[in-house]
């Protein structure tokens, strides 16, 4: 994704563009519209080849959404409403379609590789597009919605790691690609709830590598690492290497199963147990807290009256014991994964739930790495409630579209069933001309 730092040429001959994007989450629908200028963002994000100004910001509770997935169309489209018709207003333009985040239908990371056996000759880009279309071809007959066809790596003669093999010699030429695809229908049923809006999609982003794409810096993409976005319904981790996306993971669990648990625990309202988690709360459970009483208002109608008190320990205990759970479940599968020597030394926590207090510390402890929290670089005009770690997919949204030339997933759909069904060319088929062109 990323190439060598743009030369002064290159960013004058880019034009400025509107982009707006959805995040829809679990618990939050955000709509940002932004005017993307051509500027070499700095040291850090050299594969950025714009900054964003944002111009427009919409932003309301979540409705009809559970751990990223439609569950009620009807209140789905009112909270796409809600947040783009706000995102509208300020920014003074009408929008059509959007850069969209996916979270739903079971994303799953496999690899697809494609060899082409060499003739006694230097390999030249001829080859090299013709083992790509070889894997594009493969993808295609994949059954599930391609999210993203992103190449990893070539090999020759199975040697893996090669960046570049043009001029290089050989028998035989693989190109390994990363495929991420999902389960068609809650990927339709989100395309639904977006058109019932009079909008369309333009093209859809793996949440996390939206929040990748918002917080890494390029020392963390080069050497290995790994972003985990901990939203309202979903946990999800993108793995980066050498400045690529090659694996990820998602848990249908969140913050909101924190309050849940809490709710549960001590006997009071969700909203109650929402207040308590965020300004009391922390996973990091001490004998201190054992002493430090707090007040839980009661169920009844009239909360004035009754409630009890608990010892600070008894929440933070509840807290701790289900992201424990949660962390714990996502070490296992980067493991099983084999991708977990790829992450490196470097976790990035992103998403609302991110900012419990002491995630940090027990994320370092259960994925033994250097963990820091991840908030939204390079973007300008962003209110100060959007500049934490829950809007790093939404601009990462934004940053998709600069680094989208190495994604192959549309060609997967072109002229297949899945655009016949869908009656658009929606997400399944377009990355428009406008975003080519742009970027
Ligand atoms: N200051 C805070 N401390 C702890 N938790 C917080 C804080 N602020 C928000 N959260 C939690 O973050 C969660 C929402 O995160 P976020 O806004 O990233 O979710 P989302 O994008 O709507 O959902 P998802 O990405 O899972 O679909 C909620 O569970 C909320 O309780
Ligand atoms: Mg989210």
């Amino acid at each position: 994704m990323a190439g060598p730092r743009t030369s002064e040429t290159q960013r004058r001959g880019r034009r400025p563009a509107v982009v707006t994007v959805l995040d829809m989450g679990s618990t939050k629908t955000v709509c940002l519209i932004a005017r993307m200028v051509p500027s070499d963002t700095g040291r850090y994000l050299s594969a950025r080849t714009h900054q964003a100004e944002i111009v427009g910001i919409g932003h309301t509770r979540s409705l009809g959404m559970k751990s990223g997935v439609v569950v009620d169309l009807d209140a789905a489209e009112r909270s796409i409403r809600h947040a783009v018709e706000a995102a509208e207003r300020m920014a003074g333009v009408t929008v059509d379609s959007m850069i969209v985040n996916l979270s739903a239908g079971r994303p799953k990371s496999t690899i697809c590789s494609a060899s082409l056996t060499l003739k006694d000759k230097p390999v030249s880009q001829r080859e090299i597009e013709q083992v790509l279309r070889a894997a594009v071809a493969r993808a295609a007959r994949v059954d599930r919605h391609v999210v993203h066809l992103l190449p990893i790596d070539h090999m020759l003669d199975g040697e893996r790691g090669i960046v570049d093999p043009r001029g290089m010699i050989g028998s035989e030429l693989t190109l390994n690609m990363h495929l991420l695809s999902a389960d068609v229908a809650p990927v339709r049923n989100l395309e639904l709830a977006i058109n019932r809006a009079h909008l369309s999609i333009e093209t859809l982003v793996a949440t996390p590598y939206a929040s990748g794409l918002a917080t890494l810096v390029d020392d963390e993409l080069e050497l290995g690492c790994a972003c985990i976005d901990m939203g309202g319904g979903t946990t999800s981790i993108a793995i980066f290497s050498e400045h690529r996306f090659v694996h990820t993971e998602t848990l249908p669990l969140g913050g909101h199963h924190v309050t849940m648990d809490v709710a549960r625990g001590l006997n009071c309202r969700l909203e109650d147990a929402e207040r308590l988690k965020v300004m009391q709360g922390s996973v990091i459970a001490t004998s201190v807290d054992d002493r430090d009483i707090i007040q839980v208002p009661s169920m009844d109608e009239d909360r004035h009256e009754g409630g009890h008190q608990i010892p600070r320990s008894l929440l933070n205990r509840i807290v701790a014991a289900r992201v424990e759970e949660t962390l714990e479940m996502l070490r296992e599968r980067i493991n099983a994964s084999g991708c977990s020597s790829v992450v490196g030394k470097r976790v990035v926590l992103t998403g609302g739930a991110a900012q419990l207090g002491g995630l940090p510390d027990m994320a370092r402890r259960i994925l033994g790495r250097n963990v820091r929290i991840g908030r939204p670089l390079g973007v300008r005009g962003l209110p100060a409630a959007a500049k934490g770690p829950a809007f790093a997919a939404a601009v990462g949204l934004m940053v998709y579209p600069q680094v989208a030339a190495d994604d192959h997933s549309s060609e997967r759909f072109r002229g297949t069933a899945s655009v016949k069904r869908t009656g658009t060319e929606g997400p399944l088929g377009r990355m428009t001309q406008w975003i080519k062109e742009s970027f």
